[in-house]
């Protein structure tokens, strides 16, 4: 699955971090502007980033900013809390002869959006020519901030701290604009930081004296919406059983952004426009609709009998909330999540109030290149809450220990709540463990839970000290059954080491089947082997980057729909679309996919973009212009509703066969 930016912790970049303590920055006096800064310079890169600070630093409390950058790199960032998800981002870039500093905040992996709690202004040395380009700054709000669990946070200005850097080698869209986007990183890093050495004497007459008069003009670029043709094109074998009459068109959601196909016999209409990263959806008791917009909370909608949306309300602001929903079987507890705490709320679904929010869970990882939590509660199990949390890098070998809490799914006993709520890692149980990022989970009828899993990137695969690329088509992302969650599952489902063969031929020193295990580098004490004795294969493979995300279950359990979210790890790009997947009862009443573990074609294109090699996984920046699906739900009426969890413009569809 994709990362945007940098989004890696300290442990997860470990060759990038440097003993604690160890200062990595030096005093360097600028004789034109008589600002002397703490500084950092990446010598074989040549990008210098120097910090000045007031001598009396009490929070809130204001900053100089210095990047200089040779011409070939053409944005860097600068993360004041050292990751790039959570806290204020410096990003900066030139613009003809002057250049842009811009605050940006990444809420999720998706294109750091503009900070409104930050703001810079230019100083004097500031301007960009054929070789490099410098900025240098004031900014207001970058020191000091509010945490993920809702905490002020401010920089220690008589200690030391790790800050963190990236940039990129591509231009950015719209350089005069410094709400433009652009593309991801080439590189990224930390490093330490003397910020007692930035402290200066007269900062606030240094600020005067240096202030470029002209503050800069912001420049807002057009937004141009599309008008699209939704086309049925493709012919699809899925079972033909969501009848639900699907309404043409819905007043005031406003045209689709982006181009649309859809399987023979289907009809997507979009109810709802304008939304920011719209994730999960989760239906009440009253067939209202709540959707986590990411960075905003939780928004409330109320539908009219056609599927379209009559109103709407937000219902927690909370931008924290990133993904996880789920609602209690009464409908009257309201659970959610952010990328390190899990929430409930009492809910009224007809007034449309929540109160007071209690903390049922901490611990969870800040940072990492996971920062979703997915919950799921059982419809006859009201007190059991499902929580899966992913791995923190791509290979997390810590991960093949459970007590982790990393790449693993745990259930909580929610009549148990101790006091401070659950500590994720220490307390709960496990439902399988084992699986890199399972952020799709869904039931079955039979009430048995799946995931969908996003597994890794840039494998290769190494026998003999004979190393070969086979990332484009490998590993298969997965199905995983985790089955009946009353009890514990102490499954491995093979991640940080079995991982599944989606195209065998890729594979030069053995003969695979679709399906089968493989490790990245087999040795004497565990090869591929090891994977089928030791691990639980999945129920199905998919399609390589796809980045399965939400996964639900048509009313008659005939198919199971995925979105798949897309990726960036794969020329050309995939996934970009929703898909089913058939699945039938068995003998015993259990269900499982139509498809056995060894079939490419299991999932069937239901609705997708009309040309997906133009869907860079990476946000506006690179994207032509492609709806990006996220999250699923059905309502009582058997209506698909989907999200397109474009980081602004995010949309939701209403699908199906009627
Ligand atoms: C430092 O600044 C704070 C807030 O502006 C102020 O309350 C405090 O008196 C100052 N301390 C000194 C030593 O100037
Ligand atoms: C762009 O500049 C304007 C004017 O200074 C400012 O209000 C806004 O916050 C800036 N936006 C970003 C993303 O820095
Ligand atoms: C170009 O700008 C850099 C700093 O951004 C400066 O050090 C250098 O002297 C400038 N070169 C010329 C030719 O002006
Ligand atoms: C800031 O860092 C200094 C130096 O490490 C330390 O002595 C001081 O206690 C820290 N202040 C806070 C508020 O943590
Ligand atoms: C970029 O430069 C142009 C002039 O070349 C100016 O009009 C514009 O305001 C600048 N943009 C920013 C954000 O400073
Ligand atoms: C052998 O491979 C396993 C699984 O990839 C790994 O955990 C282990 O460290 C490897 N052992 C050696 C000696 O390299």
């Amino acid at each position: 699955m994709l990362s945007f930016w940098f989004l890696g912790s300290a442990a997860a970049l470990a060759s990038y971090a440097f003993a604690q303590g160890e200062v990595q920055s030096k005093v360097v006096c600028d004789a034109a502007t008589k600002i002397c800064y703490s500084t950092y310079t990446q010598t074989e890169i040549d990008i210098t980033y120097g910090i000045a600070l007031p001598k009396n630093a009490t929070d809130p409390y204001d900053a100089i900013i210095k990047i200089t950058a040779p011409a070939d790199k053409k944005w860097v960032g600068f993360a004041w809390g050292g990751q790039m998800v959570w806290d204020p981002l410096t990003v900066v870039w030139p613009n003809a002869t002057s250049v842009v500093a811009s605050a940006r905040w990444a809420f999720s992996t998706g294109m750091p959006l503009g900070y409104e709690g930050a703001e810079h202004f230019l100083l004097k040395g500031s301007s960009s020519n054929s070789t490099h380009w410098t900025v240098n700054a004031l900014c207001k709000g970058c020191t000091g901030w509010q945490s993920n669990e809702d905490e002020r946070y401010a920089l220690n200005a008589t200690g030391t701290t790790q800050f963190a850097w990236a940039y990129g080698t591509t231009d950015v869209s719209t350089p005069q604009n410094n709400d433009s986007t652009f593309s991801v990183h080439a590189a990224v890093g930390h490093w330490n930081h003397d910020l007692n050495a930035a402290r200066v004497d007269d900062f606030d007459s240094l600020v005067k004296s240096n202030l470029l008069t002209a503050p800069p003009v912001v420049t807002s670029a057009p937004t141009t919406a599309r008008t699209t043709i939704v086309t049925s094109t493709t012919s699809s074998s899925t079972s033909a059983v969501v009848k639900a009459t699907i309404p043409a068109s819905c007043s005031g959601a406003g045209n689709p952004v982006f181009q649309g196909k859809l399987a023979t016999g289907w009809k997507a209409t979009k109810i709802l426009g304008g939304l920011r990263s719209p994730r999960s959806i989760q239906f009440d008791t009253a067939g209202n609709m709540l959707v986590v917009q990411s960075g905003l909370g939780i928004t409330y909608h109320v539908l009219g009998s056609d599927g379209c949306i009559t109103s709407s309300k937000t219902l927690i602001s909370l931008n924290s909330l990133n993904h996880g929903i789920a609602l209690s079987p009464d409908g009257k507890t309201l659970y959610a999540s952010s990328m390190t705490q899990a929430y409930s709320w009492p809910y009224d679904a007809a007034a449309a109030t929540v109160g007071t929010r209690t903390t049922i869970m901490t611990g969870m990882v800040n940072g990492g290149s996971h920062l979703t939590r997915t919950l799921a509660v059982r419809p006859d199990q009201p007190n059991l809450l499902v929580v899966s949390h992913g791995s923190n890098s791509n290979i997390d070998t810590a991960t093949s220990n459970p007590s982790t809490g990393r790449a693993i799914i745990k259930v909580f006993d929610l009549s148990k709540i101790p006091s401070g709520g659950f500590k994720y890692a220490s307390d709960g149980y496990t439902a399988g463990y084992g699986q890199r990022n399972e952020v799709g989970m869904c039931f079955d009828n039979n009430n048995m839970l799946w995931g969908v899993e996003n597994s890794g990137d840039d494998f290769r695969r190494t026998v003999n000290g004979q190393s070969t690329d086979v990332h484009q088509n490998n590993p298969g992302e997965k199905i995983h059954y985790m089955g009946d969650i009353t009890k514990p599952n102490n499954n491995w489902y093979g991640y940080p080491s079995c991982f599944t063969v989606w195209q065998p031929s890729d594979f030069k020193d053995k003969t695979f089947k679709v399906g089968d295990w493989f490790v990245q580098a087999p040795n004497s004490t565990f090869n591929d082997d090891t994977c089928v004795q030791k691990a639980t294969p999945p129920a199905l493979t998919l399609f390589p980057h796809s980045a399965p995300i939400d996964c639900k279950f048509d009313p008659e359990n005939a198919n199971m729909f995925i979105t798949y979210h897309g990726s960036w790890n794969r020329q050309p790009t995939t996934g970009f679309k929703l898909v089913a997947v058939p699945f039938k009862k068995g003998s015993d009443g259990a269900y499982v996919p139509v498809d056995p573990l060894t079939s490419t074609t299991a999932a069937k294109d239901i609705f997708y973009n009309p040309d997906v090699t133009k869907c860079a996984g990476n946000g506006p920046g690179l994207s032509s212009g492609c709806f990006r699906p996220a999250g699923l739900a059905y309502d009582k009426a058997g209506r698909l509703f989907m999200t397109s969890d474009t980081s602004s413009n995010g949309e939701i569809w209403i699908l199906g066969q009627g």
